[in-house]
């Protein structure tokens, strides 16, 4: 309202500073005359106002417009409020050393698979000819295991590997998570289950891959040295274990392309995706929104800490 009242009372002084300025112009002139070119003034001020404002307003929201752009950047890319580190570099690491592989891996392995498929010779003859692409399925195949062995140690040997093992063992909370999730998704509960450091989805994607390892290097290996097994095993067990590499990779390939990907990359919350695999770092806004169970323990051991440290 008073906002209104200031308005008009800027609007009255300006009509009354224009009419005097008019007044002014016209003076000495035949009533008529003055009238017709007070008119004109009158048309030609209102024209230039009507300009300026239109301007101004749409600089305005242009300007709104970009702000809120930016605002909605800063929001995604978490980059208010605190950043935790959630992966370590030794973790990034090793994810980087796996994701590598197994795109090699698929790369190289599909088209043995689907030789008829069309892409497949145009794969094939990139490595120039089915002898080198299998040499470099071996070359995935062997960074693979090195990722297998250094995640192993990892897990043993360093604290963060530990805890993180520890935390990602499925517990009875993941189920109830799970059955919140979905009763959310159908409306009926208004708000998403809270997470922890790993979600029943992150924990899935983990124990895939866990199992897709074993059950990958153990049979490739077997492929990798058939003469060795045949020396010691019938021929079915090279054929189990040919059945299980070529099966457990189409079913590696399609949790990967549905489940990992949607989570991490269309999901759109995430689309098209983070950097948090490189940076290893998470905002605090984004803590909150996926992991706030692990940032509220975090806030409340910082407490902690310092209230240790202030009582001497
Ligand atoms: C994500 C991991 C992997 C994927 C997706 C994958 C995929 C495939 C596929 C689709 C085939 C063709 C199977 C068929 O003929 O039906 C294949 C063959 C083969 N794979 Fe793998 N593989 C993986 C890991 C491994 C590993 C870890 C090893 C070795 C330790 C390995 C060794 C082999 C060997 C020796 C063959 C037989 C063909 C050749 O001589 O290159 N693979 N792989």
């Amino acid at each position: 309202m008073a906002e209104d009242d200031r308005k008009d009372a800027t609007r009255d002084a300006v009509g009354r500073e224009i009419e005097s300025a008019m007044n002014g112009q016209v003076s000495g002139l035949p009533p008529e005359q003055a009238e017709a070119l007070r008119e004109k003034i009158r048309l030609r001020v209102r024209e230039e106002i009507e300009r300026d404002l239109r301007a101004r307003t749409a600089s305005d929201r242009k300007d709104a417009a970009h702000l809120a752009k930016e605002a909605r950047k800063k929001e995604k890319h978490g980059e208010e409020g605190e950043t935790f580190i959630r992966f370590n570099r030794n973790f990034r690491f090793q994810h980087m050393v796996m994701f590598s592989s197994v795109i090699l891996l698929i790369i190289t392995g599909m088209p043995l698979k689907f030789p008829n498929f069309i892409l497949s010779r145009f794969v094939i003859n990139f490595w120039g000819g089915i002898q080198y692409s299998t040499i470099v399925h071996r070359i995935g195949a062997a960074m693979l295991i090195y990722f297998m062995i250094h995640h192993f140690l990892y897990t043993i040997l360093t604290r963060d590997g530990r805890r993180d093992f520890w935390l990602l063992l499925p517990k009875l909370e993941d189920a109830k998570d799970i059955v919140h999730n979905i009763r959310h998704f159908l409306g009926k509960l208004p708000d998403k289950p809270r997470f922890g450091r790993f979600s029943y989805i992150e924990k899935f994607d983990y124990w895939a891959v866990y199992w897709g390892c074993i059950i990958m290097i153990g049979s490739g290996l077997f492929l990798w040295f058939e003469t060795d097994v045949l020396r010691f095993l019938p021929k079915y067990a090279l054929d189990v274990a040919h059945e299980m590499h070529s099966d457990e990779a189409m079913l590696a390939t399609l949790a990967i392309v549905i489940w990992h990907f949607y989570n991490v990359h269309f999901n759109p919350d995430r689309f098209p995706g983070t950097l948090l695999w490189w940076h290893g770092r998470m905002s605090e806004h984004e803590m909150k929104e996926e992991h706030p169970l692990e940032l509220e323990e975090i806030v409340a051991r910082r407490a902690k800490e310092s209230a240790e440290v202030s009582n001497g």
